[in-house]
């Protein structure tokens, strides 16, 4: 098993090496050595961890290799004068309100202490605050979204550092670019403004020391180092690292004790996505049988973003009657849209899923 592991490390290093020098058949070839080896570690491994840090590589290089298949020469030259440049690290505009954001209390209290607060009245905060805070949470609850209403309500400048693209695309210079990442950071907190670097996905980037091959070990400690600075005491800056992710257990204990706040960002409860419903129907024109607590009632499993999906698709069947049919203005949504919409979507969630971060919760909530 492990000497299994050891030939999928070097298939894999030697598949990035090739790559980066351009040797396109090359890379392909060991990338597909390195992919069928790590598909017999999945048959073979009993741990549910390294399954999915296994599955997690795999569809990386898989990624890379459907990439590579289909580049033309022409194409490699670019990319390799491309990677030559500094990365571009251009902060995102957001406009998410805080009110964008359903249900989530404890999640918001812990954020508005956090990170509001401190902004508006430094002096009430003599012994620091909190510049590290961990989402964890079943996907389509909200952690983006967080983040987003987060950055507008301080008028924070936003970085998405997304763990998985860092790694792949910048494959091996990652720990420069994060360093530059935070120097870049640093300056823009100096100018007076509040500054968030959010980490997407943040367990692709810690996960990998499993399978260290393009210096992810590095990316990884040069991240902690760079949130040793931030812990700093007696520093009271407004340089904040937020990280996401839905497999926090894919999390090791040295990352994890660098964020002092560590939040469940949970699936709604029937009340919130009734709110959620009614959120997403606001805009929209219902018909008289629409019962929004019968929809939030069978939605279960449902996440947030599956609720805006449904409205979505309820919504469309009339527009695109409206087209097919040569109407002036689409009919009003009935509850048969709706019911139609959510029977042909698979709930995000499952009680499988919730338990497991549930149980996560339980050893590493810090609230
Ligand atoms: N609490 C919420 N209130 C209102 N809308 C929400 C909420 N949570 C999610 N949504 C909707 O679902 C979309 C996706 O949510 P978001 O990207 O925040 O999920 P996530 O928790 O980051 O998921 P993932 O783990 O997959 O990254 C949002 O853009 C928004 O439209
Ligand atoms: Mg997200």
């Amino acid at each position: 098993m492990s000497e299994l592991e050891r030939i999928a490390i070097e298939k894999a290093k030697e598949a990035v090496k090739l790559d980066r020098q351009g040797s396109r058949e090359a890379a392909i070839a060991r990338y597909k050595e390195a992919i069928q080896i790590l598909s017999r570690l999945i048959s073979l491994t009993q741990s549910p961890v390294l399954h999915e840090v296994y599955r997690e590589r795999m569809r990386q290089y898989l990624d890379r290799l459907n990439e590579l298949s289909d580049e033309t020469p022409a194409k490699t030259v670019v990319r390799q004068a491309a990677s030559r440049e500094e990365p571009r690290m251009d902060p995102v505009e957001s406009n998410v309100k805080w009110s964008d954001v359903i249900g989530l209390e404890d999640a918001k209290r812990v954020i508005r202490e956090a990170i509001v607060y401190p902004w508006m009245r430094p002096d009430l905060f003599p012994l620091g605050w909190p510049t590290g805070i961990l989402l964890f949470g079943p996907p389509g609850c909200g952690k983006t979204l967080l983040v987003a209403a987060t950055a507008s309500e301080v008028n924070a400048t936003l970085y998405t550092l997304d763990a998985a693209t860092v790694l792949s695309k910048w494959l091996g210079e990652s720990e420069k670019n994060i360093a530059a990442l935070f120097s870049k950071a640093r300056q823009d907190v100096s100018k007076g403004k509040p500054v968030i670097i959010f980490i997407d996905e943040a367990d692709s980037l810690t996960a990998q020391r499993y399978l260290e091959v393009g210096g992810e070990a590095r990316a990884r400690n040069q991240l902690l180092k760079e949130m040793d600075g931030l812990a700093n005491k007696n520093k009271r800056e407004y340089l904040y690292v937020i990280a996401a992710t839905n497999k926090p257990w894919l999390l090791d204990e040295a990352f994890i004790r660098r964020f002092q706040k560590r939040i469940y960002v949970g699936p709604p409860d029937r009340e919130t996505r009734l709110n959620i419903l009614r959120h997403y129907t606001a805009h929209l024109r219902l018909a008289e049988d629409v019962d929004l607590e019968a929809l939030a009632e069978m939605t279960g499993n449902y996440s947030p973003a599956d609720l805006y999906n449904i409205c979505l698709d309820a919504h469309l069947t009339t527009i695109r009657e409206m087209f097919e049919n040569k109407l002036e203005e689409p009919r009003k949504i009935s509850m048969r849209d709706f019911i139609a919409a959510i029977e042909k979507r698979k709930p995000s969630i499952s009680e499988e899923m919730v338990m497991r971060l549930l149980e996560w919760a339980r050893k590493h909530e810090a609230v």
